[in-house]
């Protein structure tokens, strides 16, 4: 059996109360398989309480951030950089498309993300829509996620996913792993995650609802 990264982007959603339900609710029926390696991903102002909470209850997941700033500490008002996430986060999302369109973010500041992540002993999980868009050095673990499937209902089909995923390993030697994001379900996960190219699965919307969650982790 493959090793398999199962990522919940919880977006900018829940408080500090949701979050503690949602993970009241997974841990009730949640037991860790070493095959598949949990991550969740919550917003910034989430991370110290959602990590405070795995490690008293000794809930086996990894925690990531949705974003890292390009820069080192200092005089970026706004901005979390990446040796302040280390303490919570083994992982950190980078470049993702809702970020790219909405907040203009380029090859250049994306190289520098991943750089400044890497340096802190943060691992990307870097998003593209297509496997022509350039990956930095830096980044090992890349998530495809095709602009009409995300949040949409209307995910890629396995066989291209696990095609254009062949296409991205082929092209750049420093990615080790891929994962298929968009419009993952408890439904489809399994289809995804059978395919020869693909390492696992970012979760949006279906990741919002704990038992819905578990149920996609299990399906995995
Ligand atoms: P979705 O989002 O699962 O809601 O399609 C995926 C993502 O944006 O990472």
């Amino acid at each position: 059996m493959k090793n398999s990264l199962i990522v919940a982007n919880w977006k900018s959603n829940f408080t500090s109360a949701q979050a503690v339900s949602w993970l009241e609710e997974f841990a009730k029926e949640y037991s860790p398989n070493e095959n598949k390696k949990v991550i969740l991903c919550p917003n910034f102002i989430l991370l110290p309480s959602v990590s405070d909470y795995i490690k008293n209850s000794n809930i086996e997941v990894a925690l990531g951030a949705q974003d890292v700033s390009p820069f080192e500490k200092g005089a970026y008002t706004g901005e979390v950089p990446a040796s302040l996430l280390k303490s919570y986060v083994e992982f950190s999302v980078i470049g993702h498309s809702e970020r790219r369109e909405n907040f203009h973010e380029d090859e250049d500041m994306l190289k520098q993300k991943v750089s400044m992540a890497a340096a802190s002993g943060v691992t990307p999980i870097y998003c593209v829509s297509n496997e022509d868009m350039i990956i930095p050095m830096g980044a090992t673990i890349v998530a495809y996620e095709p602009l009409s499937a995300i949040g949409t209902g209307n995910p890629d089909s396995p066989e291209r996913a696990n095609e254009i995923a062949g296409k991205i390993k082929e092209r750049n030697i420093n990615v080790s792993q891929i994962l298929y994001g968009g419009s993952v379900t408890s439904d489809n996960v399994k289809s995804f995650i059978q395919m020869d190219n693909i390492d696992g699965v970012l979760v949006g919307s279906a990741s919002l609802n704990a038992s819905g969650f578990l149920q996609i982790v299990q399906n995995a």
